[in-house]
């Protein structure tokens, strides 16, 4: 009997056919839609293996309902959905997808930071509602990137992805990382400062940071404080990394100029959040990674790692 895969999320069927002959496959039907839990415990039963994407929580609870699981592989290349410990006692393997999203996602950081910088939402709002009568010495304007002090938490690959996009547009760049990135030092000019100087010189504050209990709401009302008035914080790593009431406040009051957020707190973010009646913040749908040709990648990545773990030759990229 062929062993059995079990997909989360649905996604194209053609990415399946280099391994519909070795494996059999069933997908959750919705691309737009997360599986309901109670189906997912279900379906996971007697797969040998689950792809999935990070809306599911793959706990104590996902293991003990599928008993026979030997590797999850998430289609992120974050994994704070998924409960490290817990796949240890149950010696499931969990995988991610680092470096296929890099480069892509550093293009979406940087430039969500000049959409920030420059107003373009605004602008592009402004002459659709045909508010546009003429050129006007101040109309929209925004803050230079050039020449600024941009600072990067989280130095890891997408971090210095960034950092060299910055480079390009001789920013000085300072970054934060629990471990220095010698590389990035020599190579890019980066300079390591504690976080509690990074967020008081930095023109733009980058959040790459992944998520952990150590930088649950690392950004709260005390980091919001120290920053320039004239600062922009930029997040594409999670939400939570945020405290997000304390962002409205520094938002509204003016300790800082603007956002620029690719990730809530809670995801889908309601319509009525108050960040959404904000000029000032410009707020994408957590599309990170998302290009096709990227998109594409990763899940062949995850499809990879299971076919790989599965003929028990280990995983590509392990967590
Ligand atoms: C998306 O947020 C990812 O972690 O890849
Ligand atoms: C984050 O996971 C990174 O690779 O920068």
């Amino acid at each position: 009997e062929k062993a059995h895969i079990y997909i989360t999320r649905k996604i194209p069927e053609v990415m399946l056919q280099p391994f519909q002959s070795a494996f059999s496959f069933r997908m959750w039907e919705k691309e737009d839609e997360p599986v309901p839990r109670e189906i997912l415990l279900e379906e996971v039963r007697n797969a040998d293996a689950v792809m999935c994407v990070l809306s599911e929580k793959i706990d104590e609870e996902f293991f003990l309902a599928a008993p026979k699981v030997k590797i999850v592989a998430n289609m992120a290349v974050g994994y704070d959905n998924m409960d490290i410990q817990a796949a240890k006692r149950h010696n499931v393997i969990l995988t991610n997808t680092p470096d296929v999203l890099t480069e892509t996602t550093a293009d979406l950081g940087f430039s969500l930071l000049m959409a920030v910088a420059r107003r373009i939402v605004e602008a592009n709002q402004f002459i659709k509602k045909n508010q546009w009568k003429n050129w006007s010495p101040l109309l929209l304007a925004g803050t230079d990137i050039h020449h600024k002090t941009i600072g990067i938490v989280g130095m890891g690959r997408i971090g210095e992805a960034i950092a060299r996009r910055a480079k390009g547009f001789n920013m000085d760049i300072v970054y934060h990382n629990r471990s220095r990135n010698k590389e990035a030092e020599e190579r890019l000019q980066a300079i390591w400062l504690p976080f509690e100087q990074l967020i008081q010189e930095a023109d733009f504050v980058v959040s790459v940071i992944p998520l952990t209990d150590e930088t649950y709401h690392l950004f709260d009302e005390l980091a919001f404080k120290k920053m320039k008035d004239s600062a922009i914080f930029i997040n594409i790593s999670r939400g939570a990394v945020v405290d997000e009431g304390a962002l409205v406040n520094a938002l509204e009051s003016n300790q800082i100029r603007a956002a620029g957020l690719d990730v809530f707190e809670k995801e889908p973010i309601a319509s009525n959040h108050p960040l959404m009646n904000l000029e000032n913040v410009v707020c994408l749908p957590h599309i990170g990674s998302a290009t096709k040709e990227t998109r594409e990648k990763m899940m062949a990545l995850c499809l990879e790692n299971i076919d790989s773990v599965l003929r028990n030759q280990g995983p590509k990229t392990p967590i």
